[in-house]
Parts: C-alpha cells; sequence; structure tokens
C-alpha cells in the first residue's frame, strides 16, 4: 500500500515563497529496530521514549526555482557551514520523496540545520534530523497548497516520511513514546509509521530521565544502515523478529501497570541483544568499548546495592543512556558524577528526558 503515493500537487499559480522551520527530538529505542526490507519496513515493531535536549532544528527557505528542470535544488548549512556531502544526502532523498512531493523539483531550497548536541559527540542525529526536515516538508506542502489536515493526519504524514529518511526518526515525531511497526492486537500499528503511545504510561514513567553518557565522539566502523543490511542474512533472524514481537508485549504491559523492574529487565535485555546480534553476525563486528562495559558493570552493581532502580541502553555506538524515574533524581545524579563519569570521553554526558515531541517554529 502506497498511503502518500502522489498527491497530484505541483505549484501552478500559487504564491510558492515562504519559509518554515521545526524542532525535532531525538528519541531511545527500548524494543530495538534492527534490520529492515523493502523501502525501508522493519523486520520487527520497535517502541521508544521520544527525547528532549538532544535536537535537530532545521530551517528551510524554499522560492521558484528559476530555470524549470527535474533537478532537486539544494543548498544545506549545518551549524552555519556549507555541507556539500549532507546535501548530496538530503537531494537523493528529496530524489526520492518526489511521488509524495511533486512539486520538489519546482522549488529551490535552503536549509540550514543545528543540533543541540555537540556534533562529534558521537550521538547518532538521525531520528532528529530526519524528523525535523520531514515535518519541515509536510509544512511547505500545507502552506503552499493551503491544506487543511487534522493534526493527527499531518503528523502520520510526517513520520511516514521521515521513515523513509531513517527507520527511528518515524518514531521521533510523537511525544513521550511512540510505536513503529505492525504489532499483533494493536490495529492502528503500521510498518509505514509510528503512532503516539502516551496513554499507555503509567505515571511512574511520566517523567523519565534519560543521561546519555558519551564514552566515545569517533565515528562509528559500521553505520546503522550497514547493521540492518547485514542482518537480512543474519542467522539468528528468525529468531529475533519472534523475541522482538514477544518483548515488546511484555514492556507495554510493563509500561500500562508501572511496573519498572519487569521494565528494566526488557530494556537491558534489548540493548545486550542489539550488541549480540553485531557480534554474532557475518561480518561479525563490536561497537562497545571497555568502558561501555565498566559503565554497565557499575550500573547493576549501583542497583543491587542501592535498590534503586537504574537502567541502561544502548544504541548502534559505544554511549550509554541511563534510564530512571524522576523520584530518583538525586541519587542517579551523585551516582554518575562520583562513579561513571570517569568513563566518559572529556567528563561529558547530556542530561536528557522524555519529552513532548517536536515544535514548529514561527518566523
Ligand atoms: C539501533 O534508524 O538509524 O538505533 O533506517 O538505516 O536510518 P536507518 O537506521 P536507524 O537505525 C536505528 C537503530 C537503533 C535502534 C532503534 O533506534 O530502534
Amino acid at each position: 500500500m502506497d498511503l502518500y503515493k502522489n498527491s497530484g500537487l505541483t505549484i501552478g499559480e500559487q504564491e510558492a515563497k515562504g519559509i518554515v522551520s521545526w524542532k525535532s527530538p531525538s528519541n531511545i529505542a527500548l524494543i530495538k529496530y534492527w534490520g529492515k526490507h523493502g523501502k525501508q519496513l522493519p523486520l520487527n515493531p520497535s517502541i521508544s521514549f521520544t527525547l528532549s535536549q538532544a535536537y535537530t532544528q532545521t530551517t528551510i527557505e524554499y522560492k521558484p526555482k528559476r530555470k524549470s528542470s527535474s533537478k532537486i535544488d539544494i543548498d544545506f548549512y549545518f551549524e552555519g557551514q556549507k555541507k556539500p556531502t549532507f546535501a548530496r544526502r538530503i537531494v537523493k532523498y528529496f530524489e526520492e520523496l518526489k511521488d509524495i512531493f511533486p512539486f520538489l523539483p519546482q522549488l529551490s531550497f535552503e536549509i540550514n540545520s543545528d543540533n543541540s548536541f555537540p556534533h562529534s559527540s558521537g550521538i547518532a542525529s538521525s531520528a532528529s534530523s530526519m524528523s525535523s526536515l520531514a515535518l519541515c516538508l509536510c509544512s511547505i506542502e500545507r502552506d503552499i497548497f493551503k491544506k487543511e489536515m487534522e493534526t493527527e493526519a499531518f503528523l502520520q504524514k510526517a513520520s511516514y516520511v521521515a521513515r523513509l529518511g531513517s527507520g527511528s526518526a518515524s518514531r521521533s515525531i510523537h511525544p513521550k513514546v511512540a510505536l513503529w511497526g505492525n504489532t499483533n492486537g494493536m490495529e492502528e500499528s503500521s510498518d509505514l509509521f509510528s503512532i503516539p503511545m502516551k496513554s499507555v504510561l503509567h505515571d511512574v514513567f511520566r517523567k523519565f530521565h534519560d543521561d546519555i553518557l558519551i564514552v566515545s565522539k569517533k565515528a562509528k566502523s559500521i553505520s546503522s544502515s550497514e547493521g540492518h543490511a547485514i542482518m537480512s542474512g543474519h542467522r539468528f533472524k528468525d529468531g529475533r523478529i519472534l523475541q522482538a514481537n514477544k518483548r515488546l508485549h511484555i514492556l507495554i504491559k510493563a509500561l500500562k501497570n508501572g511496573k519498572l523492574e519487569k521494565f528494566g529487565n526488557i530494556v537491558e535485555e534489548e540493548a545486550l541483544t542489539l550488541h549480540s546480534l553485531m557480534m554474532s553476525s557475518n561480518p561479525s563486528y563490536l561497537l562497545m568499548e571497555p568502558n561501555t562495559l565498566q559503565i554497565i558493570m557499575e550500573i547493576q552493581e549501583f542497583r543491587k546495592n542501592s535498590k534503586i532502580p537504574v537502567y541502561f541502553s544502548l544504541d548502534a555506538g559505544p554511549n550509554v543512556h541511563v534510564l530512571y524515574p524522576d523520584s530518583v533524581a538525586v541519587e542517579v545524579n551523585d551516582f554518575i558524577n562520583s562513579r561513571l563519569l570517569k568513563y566518559c570521553k572529556d567528563r561529558e554526558y547530556i542530561k536528557d528526558y522524555m519529552g513532548s515531541g517536536p515544535k514548529e517554529l514561527d518566523f
């Protein structure tokens, strides 16, 4: 099903000049998306907490192209600097979106993008950057064609478009918790876009922290896209799909019923499973570093001794996400400062927490 195939909207007499801007956050997957097929479709459903402090702000100024051609015309600036390599990636992305937004080749774009977190912090920015870009495109369509859309439909389309840029970006569109991928027993779920899941949240999870400990700032040896590709021939692929589906249901139940310990167990198992899949793939590879393991072991020991509910998660990289409820924020802060910062590159970490989703900015 091509939900958003060719809107048929091209620019005729309309005023096609303007500026749009969105600030969109990163997210941390609790059940991981790992492996894809077809056109950016996930092998298994995933669920994430939407973050708040790690975000990308993208501003697009658009005007009619001087000379008509089918080529995409983009000038891209990242943190004020012209970046031709990023521009080429965005041109490719816009090319793929011509079916959804047939007016793209009629315009020229100046895109400015900034991250709230240091560029070289090793923090994956594709979720925040691609979701902010997708939201800007949906706003441009709305503004040029005076398209009236319910917020829900607008966000669904933005999630669909974001997914085509980066799978995890499809989840950054919604506040607090988002689910992406067909899920048994959840009619509204889809492989094509994410859905908001905020109503499943028990009070225990209402204000949840995610401090991101920067273990390394180096570029990863294997990108997420390469990692997904390796999953299609993985010897544990079928088992992994079954496992992710099963864990997802247990996790949703834990989120609903306020079962922190259950939540923490599943989240940690998922993080370690993600990295075990990398280690057991062909070719095999390792993205954790010695300090990643040091931090994990410190967290487990601290939790055992103090009974404080603090858990870890990992993305496809060495940095560690420290997850905990607001009720233990003081204790966990002390613990991070006294025991964990020594394992962080330049003692750096990002204090983040569950957020209320993307915001459109006025100009
Ligand atoms: C481990 O969304 O970055 O963070 O779709 O190729 O852009 P592409 O991959 P990406 O993969 C994210 C993988 C993950 C798990 C997750 O966020 O669910």
